[in-house]
């Protein structure tokens, strides 16, 4: 393919010369003309392992070259490639000046030209950006319409520096975002790599980049508090995370990263706040740690919230709660936020009526049972065995079991508004008051 890139960074530096290696007629343009002057000599503008080999090469070939100008660099091409600089602005939001120009450029250059051309931003940019500025003003200055010819697609980046040709080459995944015809361009332009590729919604790609720069940041915080309070404790982080990083089922996994409601259960708020505690005692912040007890407590807060203005704005109190105990398939009720969730509705005198497939009063005992008699001393009698009855008349239903006898009963008996909890009821997704709870 005929690729145009702008912005001869390091992503962009890398991407060029990558793409060109592997065939394709790259054009690199960067507003910095000494930058362009050490491409055109065959040397890379940044230093990476591995890259000046490769630009000496590509260059040398005739298949990658470097220009200031943009009708130069855009003549014939098939494709662009935006990988100008977002670097942070006032206040922390992402400054997108680099952007808006480089794609009013394009959109100049393409004004007037048939040529079907497809602009991929492969900067990172916060959700929205490609649909409510790239498009438009792609649109606003080349005068045709996006999808006539002319489209656009999101694909992040996900290399590293320090090892970015290797993690070019050997990608977690290529995430795709846009119309089919702007995805099928990006496919064609990386069809060497041997990567799952996913294609999602245009915001869901943008989304995708903050998404696993927020998570390597949590992870790096996450063993450095550890080690900060584990070394006082004469512990040797190093080894327990040597330890903890075995366990592919539950820690390195895709086990707890579905959104959903707030977690409970006997295990881990208690422990959370021993090492808390045990941090205080030490005098150690631990904030990450105490900030996903605060999180998890605002999520069940802000589901009271969601409901209590539903039920105050319909004027009817009901509410249907289909599972109570902390997760599917377990009677445990020991701290779960469905039962933290029905004791502040209950007590801002909303008429809750609970079902759960797996919770029998007569069985429960122990601790568990306590917990519950504390927390709703009358749950006997607002607890129902069927689903049909605790849905009655509720102007509400908020569901977290995902057993098929609830399912089928809220799709028999859909109230207005209809809360899911868990993320995988795909029968209620069809419901007209259907509402995620993060989604
Ligand atoms: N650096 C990384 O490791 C990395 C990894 C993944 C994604 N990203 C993202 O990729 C993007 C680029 O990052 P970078 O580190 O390569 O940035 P950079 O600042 O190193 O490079 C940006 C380049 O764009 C050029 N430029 C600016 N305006 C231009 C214009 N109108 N026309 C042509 N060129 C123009 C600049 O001169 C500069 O050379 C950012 O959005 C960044 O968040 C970076």
């Amino acid at each position: 393919m005929r690729i145009t890139l702008f912005g001869l960074g390091y992503v962009g530096t890398v991407t060029a010369t990558c793409l060109a290696a592997r065939g394709h007629d790259v054009v690199g343009v960067d507003t910095d003309p000494g930058k362009v002057a050490v491409l055109a000599e065959g040397r890379s503008p940044v230093v990476e392992p591995g890259l000046d080999e490769l630009v000496a090469g590509a260059v040398s070939s005739g298949r990658l070259r470097a220009t200031v100008s943009t009708p130069d660099g855009l003549a014939g091409a098939d494709l662009s490639l935006v990988c100008v600089g977002t670097p942070s602005g006032a206040g922390g939001g992402t400054d997108l000046t680099q952007i808006r120009k480089v794609v009013g450029e394009i959109g100049a250059q393409l004004a007037g030209m048939s040529h079907p051309h497809t602009v991929v931003v492969r900067s990172t940019v916060p959700p929205g950006t490609v649909d409510d500025i790239v498009v438009p003003l792609l649109e606003e200055t080349s005068g045709r319409k996006v999808g006539d010819g002319l489209h656009v697609a999101m694909c992040p980046e996900f290399l590293r520096e320090g090892s970015s040709v290797t993690d070019f080459f050997e990608p977690p995944f290529l995430v795709i975002g846009g119309s089919a015809a702007a995805a099928a361009s990006v496919k064609e332009m990386f069809a060497f790599l041997d990567c799952p590729v996913e294609s999602v919604p245009l915001r869901a790609a943008e989304s995708v980049k903050y998404a696993c720069n927020a998570f390597h940041a949590v992870k790096v915080s996450f063993a450095n508090e550890l080690s900060r309070l584990y070394r006082l404790l004469d512990v040797d982080t190093r080894r327990v995370m040597e330890v903890f990083v075995q366990d592919r089922q539950l820690n390195i996994s895709p086990a707890y990263l579905r959104p959903g409601f707030a977690f409970g259960g006997s295990c881990l708020p208690k422990d959370l706040r021993s090492l808390l505690y045990l941090a205080r005692m030490n005098c150690v912040d631990l904030p990450l740690l105490e900030a996903s007890l605060a999180t998890n407590e605002m999520l069940v807060r802000d589901v009271a919230d969601r409901v209590l203005a539903a039920v105050d704005t319909a004027g009817s109190r009901r509410v249907a709660l289909l599972g109570l105990s902390f997760k599917h398939l377990t009677d445990d009720l020991r701290e779960s936020p469905n039962v933290a969730l029905a004791e502040i509705l209950i007590g801002k005198g909303v008429d809750v009526r609970v079902h759960d497939p797996v919770v029998n009063m007569s069985r429960l005992s122990g601790a568990n049972l306590r917990y519950v008699q504390a927390k709703l001393p009358h749950l006997q009698k607002v607890l129902h065995d069927d689903p049909a009855e605790a849905l009655e008349g509720a102007h509400v239903a908020i569901v977290s079991s995902a057993d098929a006898a609830v399912v089928d009963a809220v799709v028999a008996a859909a109230p207005p508004l209809v809360l899911d909890l868990n993320g995988r009821l795909a029968p209620l997704e069809a419901l007209v008051g259907y509402e995620g709870v993060g989604w």
